[in-house]
Order: C-alpha cells, then structure tokens, then sequence
C-alpha cells in the first residue's frame, strides 16, 4: 500500500563543524542530502517524500526540487519540503503534518545517513507488510556499553564519572533509520511527545522511544554498517572512503 517517507534534514551539524547545515555538506562533491533523496527513491517503496529542511535555507529546498526533478518519479509521486524544528522530533513533526492521510506507513529517515542500502528499506517495508506497527533497523554492538553516575576520585575529591552498570551486551543493539511505523501510531507517539515537559523531551533520540512510551511493540530487522550516521569528521571521511569501492 501507499508509503510515505519522512528525510530530516533540519539540524545544523555542529558536531561536524562545517559551519553549514549537515545535509548540504558534500559528500562525493554532492551534498549529503541528495544521496539521501536519491537512497529513498532507489528503495522503490515511497509514493510520498517529505523533507523537513532547516527554516529560510533556500539552497537545501533547491536540493529537494533537483532531485525530484531528476528521480524519475512520475506524477503519482508526492513531495512536501517543510520547515523543520528546534529538534529533530519537532521536525517530524512537522513533516508528519503533511502527510496524506491514505497513506498506511511511514518511515522516518535521517539525511545524516546518506548511504543506507534499499534492502534495508525493504526489511522494515517488509515487517510492516507482516503485521509490525513499529520497526527499526538496527545491527549488535562491538564495544561493551556501561552506564555512569557522577562521582568523586576518593582523595582529591575531583569529579569524574563511575560505572553505575554493564547492560549484557548481546541484549544491546545500535538503533539506525529508517524507522517504519504505521501512521495512525506515529502520530499517537508525537501526540504524546508533546505532552512531555522539556528536560523529558530533550532525552528523546529517536521516533522509535515515542512509540515504546505509548506502549506499543517496537520490532527489529537486521540494519547495515551501510547505513552509518554521518555524524564526525571522521564519519564524513568514512563515507568518503565507502564511496570510492566496495566494502565487504
Ligand atoms: N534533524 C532535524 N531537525 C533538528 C535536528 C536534527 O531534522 N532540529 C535531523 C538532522 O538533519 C539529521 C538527523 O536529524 O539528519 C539526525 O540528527 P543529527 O545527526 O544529530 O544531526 P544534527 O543535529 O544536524 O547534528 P549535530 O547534533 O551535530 O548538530
Ligand atoms: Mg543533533
């Protein structure tokens, strides 16, 4: 049935230090969000695609006109660009605003992963398909994961971190978009997320935590090293890398 696809693309990326917005740094001399678009659209799955750009960026709305210019996708094809938020949740949001109400799923993508292969696209088409009303792709963990609580180094008082825990690690898994969800559900989780006060909604890091809140099964297909989130330098030049040949 209709999909639609949410990208958010409307953070400004500070932690890669371009000092422009995330989705418009290049990556293979184009900027991120058009392999982004260009990922959604090879995926095969989307009859819309709405992009929450960052407010008055005039250059990232011309990316979202070119690409729909040259996907291909004919006039069945919805597209919306909408202003983003102040967080990512308040730009899917917005996004979810305009999607059409005949559409039975939606999944939620990040610009920041601008590599992620159709087949992960379909796992989670796939599990929404088989009756999922919520799903995210997601891969195991490499590095044990602890969690810390404040503290004191015994003599000198000095504040430091110390472990408060060791969650099992072959329980833990590294979440990725997109997340599919079906409509009616996504829009209950942000109803939701708007009811929560600011220090609750600031630890809100996924769509997928909204929908868990209102009590909701959250299921899980395998996810792709593919997918990284551009998120460092270092990832940026990862990327690169990945664009150059195959990685196996
Ligand atoms: N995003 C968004 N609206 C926001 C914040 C984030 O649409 N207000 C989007 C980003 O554009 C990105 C995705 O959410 O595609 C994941 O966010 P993140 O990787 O944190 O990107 P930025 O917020 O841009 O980066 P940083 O946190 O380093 O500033
Ligand atoms: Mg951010």
């Amino acid at each position: 049935g209709p999909c639609a696809v949410v990208i958010v693309a409307a953070g400004s990326g500070q932690r890669l230090g371009h000092g422009i917005p995330k989705a418009r740094v290049p990556l293979g001399g184009e900027p991120m969000l058009a392999h982004a678009i260009r990922g959604v659209v090879k995926a095969g799955i989307a009859t819309q695609i709405c992009i929450a750009v960052p407010q008055d960026d005039a250059a990232m709305v011309e990316i979202c006109h070119q690409l729909a210019a040259e996907s291909g996708a004919g006039p069945d094809m919805v597209w919306n660009v909408v202003d983003g938020g102040t967080d990512r949740s308040d730009s899917v949001r917005a996004a979810l605003a305009v999607i059409d109400s005949g559409v039975g799923t939606v999944l939620v993508h990040d610009a920041a992963r601008p590599l992620t292969p159709s087949g992960v696209f379909d796992r989670v088409v796939a599990a929404l398909r088989d009756g999922a009303k919520a799903v995210i792709p997601a891969l195991a963990v490499a590095d044990t994961i602890k969690t810390v609580t404040p503290a004191e180094l015994p003599a000198t008082g000095a504040g430091v971190e110390k472990v408060s825990g060791t969650p099992v690690r072959h329980l833990l898994r590294a979440v990725q978009t997109p997340q599919g969800f079906e409509l009616d559900t996504l829009r209950r989780a942000h109803a939701y997320a708007l009811t929560l006060d600011a220090a609750a909604a600031a630890q809100i890091t996924d769509d997928a935590m909204l929908v868990e809140a209102i009590g909701e099964d959250v299921y899980v297909v395998q996810g792709s090293t593919h997918s990284l989130k551009i998120t460092t330098p270092m990832d940026l030049l990862l990327g690169e890398a990945m664009l150059q040949g195959p990685l196996r």
